[in-house]
């Protein structure tokens, strides 16, 4: 690894690294991933511990701190995070002003981006103490938004958060309960979510993270900055993956037309490519699809349901994985590739799917997010460019121009 800051400013060296495929944007002690060997650890601990021993939220308190909390310190932590569930009463009139059939992730960066205007009392970026207000904030409120954006889109009122029950369990009874009605959680339902959660909490220096720190460097407030992770979250090439995988898996329809698929997936001259398939930095199996792929056989088997999509993906899985063209570019399933037959088994529509993805990323956003404001050496974000466009010319006026 070279750093070339001081080269650079000295020399007025730049690197030309187009989509950053080989540049270090910051230093962090938050996560480590090794591609090659298909390794993920959240501050030295490893993915599969986590989502098999830990709790989102217990997640949430060592990505945000840096080590794992002890009892007394989860319990003041979960009631921290549970005392900022509900969300402003005027954002409600807020949500009104969108169309029911705009698409969740619209909603989503509109309602985020908006709660710089109605918590504006910790938006001091310079202040610990209102940093890490923000960050809880932003913890506690996304479930509660992101249920208040499917309400809304399904025309239903808006269920209030319940702070009694786990930050899981409260989202799905947001998501799924109706006023005035009991709503019964399911302990295997629940967990699966949590650890869908925790697989998504961070990882490193993606695109919307990237975007996260890009947009905060300039100092801009907490909320405007995960509002700009969110807008990015929401492309095909990254979260928004995970929608792509079901209505890809639903054109195909039949293990039959798989060769048809892949072999389109290949060609050069289609656009085609197979959604949760290959990873920037993964050239092993990504090891939360592994936890990804456990998860949606407990939880298929759990509901009783038998998804034809389940096995159309399994055997998509094992052509391509026996295809030179994957194997050569070392492309495996990624974390995506199994989450959304996961979340329309338990009810989600597929527009929620990466809105899901935003709830438990909000964790890693904020964290890197205050892992650079605390950072010293810390700077404005400036790439430079090639530029490729027209050398100095006269101007012409409009009566000359041809
Ligand atoms: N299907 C077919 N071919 C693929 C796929 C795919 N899913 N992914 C990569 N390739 C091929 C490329 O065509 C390229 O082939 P070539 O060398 O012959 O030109 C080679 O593999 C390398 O691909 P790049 O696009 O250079 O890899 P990059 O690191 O830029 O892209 C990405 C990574 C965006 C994830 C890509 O693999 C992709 O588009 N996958 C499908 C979308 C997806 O699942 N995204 C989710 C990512 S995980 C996440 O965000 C949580």
């Amino acid at each position: 690894v070279i750093d070339i800051r001081a080269l650079g400013s000295q020399l007025g060296y730049f690197t030309y690294d187009p989509g950053f495929m080989a540049t270090g944007s910051c230093e962090s002690g938050i996560t480590f991933i090794d591609g090659d060997e298909g390794i993920l650890l959240h501050r030295g601990y490893k993915i599969a511990e986590l989502a098999e021993q830990s709790d989102f939220l217990e997640v949430c308190y060592l990505l945000l701190n840096g080590e794992l909390p002890n009892a007394g310190q989860k319990q003041e932590f979960d009631q921290g995070i549970t005392y900022h569930t509900m969300v402003h009463e005027q954002m409600q009139f807020f949500l009104r002003g969108f169309r029911r059939d705009a698409h969740p992730m619209a909603v989503m960066t509109g309602m985020v981006g908006g709660m710089s205007a109605f918590y504006h009392d910790s938006l001091d970026i310079h202040d610990p103490h209102q940093r890490m207000v923000s960050a809880h904030r932003l913890i506690a409120k996304m479930p509660t938004l992101a249920a208040m954006a499917y309400k809304y889109s399904i025309g239903q009122p808006v269920v209030y958060p319940r702070n009694e029950m786990s930050y899981s369990e409260n989202f799905l009874h947001m998501m799924f309960g109706v006023p005035c009605e009991d709503w019964k959680s399911n302990p295997v339902i629940t967990k699966a979510m949590d650890r869908i959660l925790i697989l998504h909490a961070d990882h490193e220096q993606n695109a919307s993270t990237s975007t996260v720190r890009l947009a905060g460097s300039s100092g801009a407030n907490p909320f405007a900055c995960i509002a700009a992770g969110i807008a990015s979250l929401w492309g095909p090439a990254h979260g928004g993956a995970n929608e792509a995988v079901l209505s890809m898996l639903q054109q195909i329809g039949h293990k039959d037309r798989i060769p048809e698929f892949v072999k389109r997936a290949k060609d050069k001259n289609d656009s085609f490519r197979l959604m949760g398939f290959g990873h920037r930095v993964y050239k092993n199996y990504d090891p939360r699809a592994t936890v990804m792929q456990k998860t949606c056989h407990e939880v298929l088997s759990q509901l009783g349901v038998k998804d034809p999509l389940l096995d159309l993906a399994m055997e998509l899985e094992r052509i391509a994985l026996e295809d030179p063209y994957f194997v050569e570019r070392k492309l495996y399933p990624n974390v995506d590739f199994y989450s959304g037959i996961i979340l329309r088994a338990m009810g989600f529509p597929t527009s929620m799917f990466t809105v899901l993805f935003a709830v438990a990323r909000t964790v890693g956003w904020i964290s890197q997010w205050k892992e650079m404001i605390e950072d010293p050496s810390q700077k404005i974000g400036r790439p430079r460019q090639l530029y490729t466009g027209e050398t100095e010319r006269p101007f012409v006026p409009l009566a000359k121009r041809g």
